[in-house]
């Protein structure tokens, strides 16, 4: 299917009315100059933007993690009139919530996979967790125009990724390197990072995730905390050949992927764990599928969050990325981690304003 950009506007088969209400939402963007400090992403590890996640070939995958507190923005999204997350008035199944277990405990929480392009209607997007292309919806509106304006204001980011790719490409031989740039390019050129969008609602009460990393769709993701409060644990190294802590339990029966869990203290040293609490406003732009990482629940309010990842519209691409674990993704993660930093240092990365949103 053809996209075409037309400013702010994406088109392609279209709902007019869709079409014009996200237009009107953000079309006074590009009119703002002055940039709003506390929209401004900043790096949650000052001294050492740069971390390292998973042992891949080669090396420990890199990642940056940026952050930013954006408190009447994300209640903004969440008091959609529309949308599921005000009130149980609007059916959770008419998002596409569906129970999802997310624990050896056989817990689960509210899941729903939106596509978040201005197509109407439902589009086939490739959803990782269940490891299957599925017709997903579009989000509510709000999300959806802030998705857009998020991309738009934070353009020079992306281009620097881009730039990054292709640089990387032109320097190797290797096909199977290529190919993974040329998706991922494809992708940013497409403008759907973000697009893939997972929804998450939590009733409330003590839960605790398996530790994990992400796939592929995650090597650029954007998390958003709409309300209630959550913590997530993160296992990171300094260096690149940073080695894992060694475990006497390794071989007492425990878990598989017990050696690496977050929740297992002894696999990490204490400065190795960050726990970064996420509450109403909180964002992240990371690469979670460069680290280990689990989420705890604990309060009583119910807490709503979106992860916005790649939606990788071909499958058989989706799924040559998506499984991988080798020094060619190792090499893209540089990539990615490299310009976010840099975006990060030069004020590139933030948030539209609610003021933008309204105007
Ligand atoms: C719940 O949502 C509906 C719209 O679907 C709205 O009319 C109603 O006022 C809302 N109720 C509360 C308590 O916010
Ligand atoms: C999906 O990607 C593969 C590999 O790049 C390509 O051969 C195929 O034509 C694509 N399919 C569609 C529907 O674009």
């Amino acid at each position: 299917m053809a996209v075409r950009t037309f400013g702010h506007c994406v088109t392609g088969s279209l709902d007019l009315i869709g079409i014009v209400a996200i237009c009107l939402i953000y079309i006074p963007l590009s009119a703002s100059s002055s940039v709003p400090e506390a929209a401004v992403f900043r790096h949650y590890n000052k001294e050492r933007p740069i971390s390292y996640g998973i042992q891949l070939p080669e090396g420990r995958a890199p990642f940056a993690f940026g952050h930013v507190l954006a408190e009447d923005l994300m209640s903004y999204l969440q008091e959609d009139p529309h949308g599921p997350f005000l009130n149980q008035s609007v059916p959770l199944v008419k998002w596409g919530f569906e129970e999802d277990t997310i624990n050896e405990e056989l817990e689960s929480i509210w899941k729903a996979d939106w596509h978040a392009t201005a197509f109407w209607g439902t589009s086939k997007i490739f959803v990782p967790r269940v490891d299957k292309f599925l017709p997903s919806r579009q989000p509510p509106l709000r999300i959806l125009a802030f998705l857009e304006a998020f991309r738009q204001v934070s353009g020079r980011a992306w281009s620097r990724i881009l730039d990054g790719l292709q640089s990387l490409s032109r320097s190797d031989e290797e096909l199977e390197l290529k190919e993974i740039v040329r998706i991922f390019c494809k992708s940013l050129r497409e403008q759907s990072h973000f697009c893939g969008v997972e929804a998450q609602i939590w009733q409330g009460g003590q839960l605790v995730m398996d530790s994990h990393t992400d796939g592929a769709t995650s090597l650029l993701h954007l998390s958003l905390t709409l309300g209630g409060h959550r913590t997530l644990r993160i296992g990171h190294f300094k260096e690149r050949h940073s080695p894992y802590r060694p475990q006497d339990n390794r071989r007492r029966g425990r878990p598989p992927g017990d050696e690496v869990s977050v929740w297992n203290e002894a696999a990490y040293a204490q400065d190795e764990l960050w726990d970064i609490p996420q509450s109403t406003g909180s964002v992240y732009l990371t690469s979670p599928f460069c680290f280990e990482h689990g989420v705890r629940y604990e309060g009583d309010a119910p807490v709503f969050a979106l992860q916005c990842r790649f939606a990788f519209a071909n499958f058989s691409e989706a799924q040559l990325v998506n499984g991988q674990r080798t020094g060619n993704m190792r090499r893209v993660a540089e990539v990615v981690s490299d310009a976010l930093v840099t975006a990060v240092d030069k004020i590139e990365l933030r948030l539209p304003t609610l003021e933008e949103h309204f105007a």
